[in-house]
């Protein structure tokens, strides 16, 4: 009987990408059954390798990057299943050997011969490598499944993300593009689901109602590094804020999806997109902030006159009946105090006359804070009385940490979880391309005026800090102060 087999083929087999995070999570899929058993791989770049020594470069990623106890035995086993072959993606007869080798490897008496592109390749080869594949009919979709992971940045501006999106669609239906956005994956920004839809107590007072302003950090210790020259050309808004922020503030801010199946929850989500208000350029520049930690221009393969903002925070307004008028915070940066990705609900503060306190303000706002990483879990603060006399409150935390929760669950990496739904057909946690199109048009007036000629000269700010003094003024016109709970920082009101 005919035997059904599933190959993912990762194009830019020999990036960081594939070393760090794609083979560490699928040995560790294949480890607890989330993969087929017989899952095949095939990386595919320009380096000449063989088999063996592509087996080998990945084994160092196993051991490096992999979050379970790695198995040798177990990883043998597993790299009979990993393939290789050296070409130019650019190369319509080195596509075709690609194509020969993976049916040679199917074998004459396969039965539905599913495949699975995984796109870990430079943005400017997109367009050669889909134009190929359309050549060579590798994707053709007639004896099995095809579908196509394509890796961030998806465009670098609204004009750009739709000519990809057309370009994509030559070879590939919607339903088989899988535009990833690792976030997604992780369990805490799952969780803002279960948080929100599966508890009764937030969903009440979720709106304009007792929500004062919503905070959304991502917060990296790590300067550029070895990824200066990528990074240049990208900078904080493609880099962070374009994908990772605003999937975060979809989530926080989305309407209840009937059910978890892709399209309603994708559906909501773009419905958020939709509704923030639009900048022209001159608003953009004065809701935002973009700024360059002291030594980037230092950094190797930076321009020396780079205006490449490493920070930026943001004021946005959702403008739906739940959300008028309250503002939402971002920021996102390299080089900073802290490594750590929060969410930070602060709630309107209770009129303070019966305390006989003089102003609202002498008295401090209820957050609810989710801690997306490192230290995962949620923090509920609010006041209570300390003993003694008088009627004297303090702020205290109730907190919840995954680790002592769950003493037994490593939390899996992001790409784990991904790969398991590309491969199970399940696009829930990817991006669809009106959700792609729709983030460029919240970011690209931003974006214009930064980058049009001679405007930006981003601030400075001392690395190691949580960014420029202006981006705590841009949140001081309103009121506001930013605030850290998870990193365990004091630096809030
Ligand atoms: C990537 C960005 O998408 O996310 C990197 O390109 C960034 O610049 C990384 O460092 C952060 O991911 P994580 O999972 O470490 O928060």
């Amino acid at each position: 009987m005919a035997n059904d087999t599933t190959t993912m083929v990762i194009m830019g087999a020999t990036g960081d990408l594939a070393q760090r995070k794609l083979l560490p999570a699928l040995f560790e899929l294949r480890c607890n059954g989330g993969c087929p058993e017989d899952l095949r791989i095939v990386g595919f770049a320009r380096t000449k390798l063989s088999d063996e020594a592509f087996r080998e470069y990945m084994w160092k990623g196993v051991q490096d990057f992999g979050v379970l106890a790695v198995h040798k035995d177990e990883w043998d086993d597993f790299a009979q299943h990993l393939f290789y072959v050296a070409g130019s993606l650019d190369e319509e007869p080195d596509m075709g050997k690609l194509k020969n080798r993976l049916e040679t490897l199917e074998g004459p008496e396969a039965g539905a011969t599913n495949r699975l592109f995984y796109l870990s390749i430079s943005p400017t080869l997109f367009e050669a490598t889909l134009t190929n594949m359309k050549a060579t009919g590798i994707a053709d979709e007639h004896d099995g499944w095809r579908r196509v992971v394509i890796e961030k940045p998806f465009g670098r501006d609204l004009a750009s993300a739709q000519a990809l999106n057309r370009t994509v669609h030559n070879v590939f239906r919607e339903d088989q593009v899988y535009r990833i956005d690792h976030y997604l994956g992780k369990e805490t920004v799952q969780n803002l689901m279960v948080f929100r839809f599966g508890n009764t107590m937030f969903e009440p007072i979720w709106n304009r109602h007792y929500v004062d302003n919503i905070q959304i950090t991502v917060a990296e210790e790590v300067s550029v590094g070895e990824r200066a020259g990528y990074y240049d050309q990208s900078g904080v808004i493609r880099d962070m804020i374009q994908n990772h922020l605003l999937q975060i503030l979809t989530m926080i801010a989305m309407e209840p999806p009937s059910g978890v199946d892709a399209d309603s929850l994708r559906n909501r989500k773009v419905d958020v997109l939709k509704a923030i208000r639009r900048w022209t350029p001159e608003e953009a520049t004065k809701n935002a902030v973009a700024a360059q930690y002291e030594g980037y221009l230092n950094e190797p393969n930076i321009t020396t006159d780079s205006t490449t903002p490493s920070y930026a925070a943001l004021r946005l307004y959702v403008d739906t009946w739940r959300w008028q008028g309250v503002p939402f915070y971002l920021r996102s940066g390299k080089s900073m105090a802290d490594k750590v990705s929060e969410v930070i609900v602060q709630f309107k503060r209770p009129p303070a006359v019966m305390f006989g306190m003089e102003t609202d303000t002498d008295l401090n706002p209820n957050l609810l804070t989710m801690c997306l990483q490192p230290d995962e879990g949620a923090h509920l603060r609010f006041e209570v009385k300390v003993p003694g006399q008088g009627m004297n409150m303090r702020s205290e935390d109730m907190e919840f940490h995954y680790e002592e929760a769950f003493p037994d669950h490593a939390i899996a990496d992001a790409y784990e979880r991904l790969l398991q739904d590309a491969l199970e057909g399940d696009p829930a946690l990817f991006i669809r391309s009106d959700h792609i199109e729709e983030a460029w048009r919240i970011v690209d007036p931003l974006l214009e005026a930064w980058e049009s000629s001679g405007a930006l000269k981003p601030d400075r700010y001392a690395p190691g800090t949580w960014g420029p003094a202006t981006a705590d003024a841009l949140l001081a016109e309103n009121g506001h102060t930013w605030i850290t709970v998870c990193g365990q920082h004091d630096d809030d009101a």
